[in-house]
């Protein structure tokens, strides 16, 4: 038994030198001093002894017991200490550079297109991107039957409220505060059900554009556009306007800028045509002057869009938009 008391010892000294996590901490806790450990054991084992012996023997194991719970609680105590050292900083190490933030390409060229747009007499709006049925089509003209309307391309919310297919509902809104004349552009996101491609995603962004006074005409939004297009992408670059339909313009045009990758030549990107297209535009419709109550035998007026992400994949020659949205720094940091 004397003899089994220096073994747990030397076992109990051997051990404590490899506690090299605190698993193994506890493993050793386990084995010596827990509830079936080696010194429970011996305090069985202590009941069989002769009856004589038993005072030393149990005397012995209580100092072993003792000594063990000291040496444990030592360990313990310097393992913690270890560990929180590991922990510390080590502030002699170089420091992680902190990335800059910056404007994403969209914004940079929503941003270069408003300051275009006010340097030419433009003031800037805003409008919800939930809508209501009302602004978003039946103010703009667009009669419940017409196919924009279809459930393929507008995200509904409820029957009456919509998310934004276009920022026209702007035009609406500020005519209704506002009184002619009006010069505005209104730059805004826009929802569209539509499966992500290079070419499409179900939210983009446009520019509204609204002129209304007396005796505003076709004339001065083609040159409006023309201006544009000179300002933003250089004095080569020539307009076209194709007859078109938009229930809310009339007459309406869809506008295109000669390609401005080839210059007008045909390329690849322009798909040898030399022209790209931009978006739609037209003299504003009676109906939508009655429907914010202006004399349409007094004013006259136009309204144009505009893609802004369009705008931004021609201006730095991206060929898919999802890029955009995708938040990848390696495609951010290029701008
Ligand atoms: N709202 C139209 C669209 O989203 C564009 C447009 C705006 C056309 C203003 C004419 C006038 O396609």
């Amino acid at each position: 038994m004397l003899e089994k008391i220096e073994q747990i010892k030397s076992d109990f000294d051997k051990a404590l030198q490899s506690i090299g996590d605190a698993k193994q901490l506890e493993d050793i806790r386990i084995r010596f001093l827990g509830r079936k450990g080696l010194i429970a054991q011996a305090f069985t084992l202590l009941a069989e002894a002769p009856a004589d012996l038993k005072p030393k023997l149990g005397q012995g194991l209580n100092q072993l017991k003792k000594e063990i719970e000291e040496q444990y609680r030592k360990a313990e105590e310097a393992f913690k200490e270890k560990e929180k050292k590991a922990r510390r900083l080590d502030l002699t190490l170089p420091g992680r550079k902190p990335q800059n933030g910056r404007e994403h390409p969209l914004i940079q060229v929503a941003n270069e297109i408003k300051e275009i747009f006010k340097s030419l007499g433009f003031v800037i709006e805003d409008g919800p991107e939930i809508e209501t049925d009302y602004y978003n089509f039946e103010a703009l003209n667009i009669p419940k039957t017409h196919p924009a309307r279809d459930m393929q391309d507008t995200l509904y919310i409820t029957e009456d409220i919509v998310l934004r297919t276009h920022t026209s509902p702007v035009q609406i809104r500020v005519m209704e505060r506002q009184k002619p004349p009006i010069r505005m552009i209104a730059p805004g996101r826009v929802y569209r059900r539509d499966t992500p491609d290079a070419s499409h995603s179900p939210f983009f962004h446009q520019v509204e554009g609204l002129v209304v006074g007396e005796d505003i005409s076709f004339a001065d939004l083609k040159g409006v556009i023309q201006a544009f297009a000179h300002k933003m992408f250089g004095r080569d670059i020539r307009v076209r306007f194709r007859p078109s339909f938009f229930p809310f313009t009339e007459p309406s045009a869809e506008y295109d800028f000669s390609c401005v990758f080839c210059r007008g030549k045909g390329c690849r990107v322009c798909k040898g045509t030399g022209w790209m297209e931009i978006s739609g535009a037209g003299m504003v419709h009676p109906n939508v002057f009655k429907a914010v109550g202006y004399n349409a035998e007094k004013y006259t007026g136009y309204a144009f869009g505009m893609g802004i992400d369009r705008i931004a994949m021609l201006k730095y020659a991206i060929s898919d938009i999802r890029l955009f949205f995708e938040n990848d720094l390696r495609f951010l940091n290029q701008f």
